[in-house]
């Protein structure tokens, strides 16, 4: 499919999906709401995608919601809009294969949300995060309040919302909102070789992994431990598990099918 505001490129197993509505740096209006969760539609269904890697074009990962969009609209269509974004996101968030985000650039609002979403970010050193809605006299919309606190605690969460206040990379790194930090030239390079190195391995544990975990930090330890005890039987179910341990054992590399 095409798309008026996504790029879409796929390189072996990994799909780059990439926002291109540089004119309001990457801005999320409902359009590229909608365009956003048809892409995740079609990578999910999409066999020789195992890693989505999703950035930004131009010098913004995503600027946050269309401003423009929302500065007209009344307490029910902004619960419209909300539940359009934190219903995309989720669906991100819960779609089998992993996402890297690269944050090339601002990741504000709306932008910092939608990386929350994703499995990992990886940052620019040009990467500016930040929940500037208090500013603005809203509060996030897109799961700021809840996703936030979750990754980076609830006192760093609280001092970022409340002062709206926008950080750089290597805060965002101590804080632990993103994983590592590079070189804007070299960002891409790194997320490719980090999602290859995830696409190299059985697809099928990869993606029971991320169930686990996904499901794991939203209970309690023994409902989360009885799910990963699921997944990992059904691994026992799979060629890549009598692939990967045939191989070890006879000292060559696997060869995953993701069967
Ligand atoms: C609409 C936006 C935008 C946004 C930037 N633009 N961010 N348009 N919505 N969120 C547009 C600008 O209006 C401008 O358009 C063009 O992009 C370039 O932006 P500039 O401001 O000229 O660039 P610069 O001076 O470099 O400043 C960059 C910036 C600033 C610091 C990122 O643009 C900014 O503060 N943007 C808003 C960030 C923000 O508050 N985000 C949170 C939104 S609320 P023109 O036509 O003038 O060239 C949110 C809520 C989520 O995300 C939940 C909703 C339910």
């Amino acid at each position: 499919m095409t798309y008026k505001n996504l790029l879409l490129k796929k390189e072996g197993n990994v799909s780059i999906l990439s926002i291109n509505r540089e004119k309001a740096l990457n801005a999320l209006n409902s359009e590229v709401l909608d365009e956003l969760s048809c892409a995740i539609d079609e990578l999910s269904e999409d066999k020789n995608t195992y890693v989505v890697v999703l950035t930004g074009e131009g010098r913004s990962f995503v600027a946050g919601a269309d401003i423009g969009e929302m500065s007209s609209l009344n307490a029910e269509e902004a619960r419209t809009f909300a539940k359009k974004g934190l219903d995309t996101f989720r669906k991100l968030e819960l779609m089998e294969k992993p996402v890297i985000a690269a944050v090339n650039g601002f990741a504000l609002g709306g932008g910092c949300e939608l990386s929350l979403a994703c499995d990992i970010r990886l940052a620019s050193s040009k990467a500016k995060f930040g929940q500037p809605e208090t500013g603005l006299g809203i509060t996030p919309g897109f799961a700021g309040t809840q996703r936030l606190p979750r990754l980076v605690g609830t006192g760093l969460a609280k001092e970022l919302i409340y002062t709206a206040k926008t950080i750089g990379a290597d805060e965002a790194l101590r804080i632990g909102l993103v994983n590592a930090v590079y070189e804007p030239e070299a960002l891409m390079e790194e997320a490719l070789k980090l999602a290859n190195e995830i696409a190299s391995k059985g697809q099928l544990a990869v993606r029971y992994a991320k169930a686990a975990i996904n499901h794991g930090v939203e209970t309690d330890l023994d409902t989360g431990m009885e799910v990963e005890r699921n997944v990992f039987g059904l691994c026992f179910a799979t060629e890549d598990q009598k692939e990967g341990m045939k191989a070890f054992l006879e000292k060559r590399p696997a060869e995953f099918k993701c069967k």
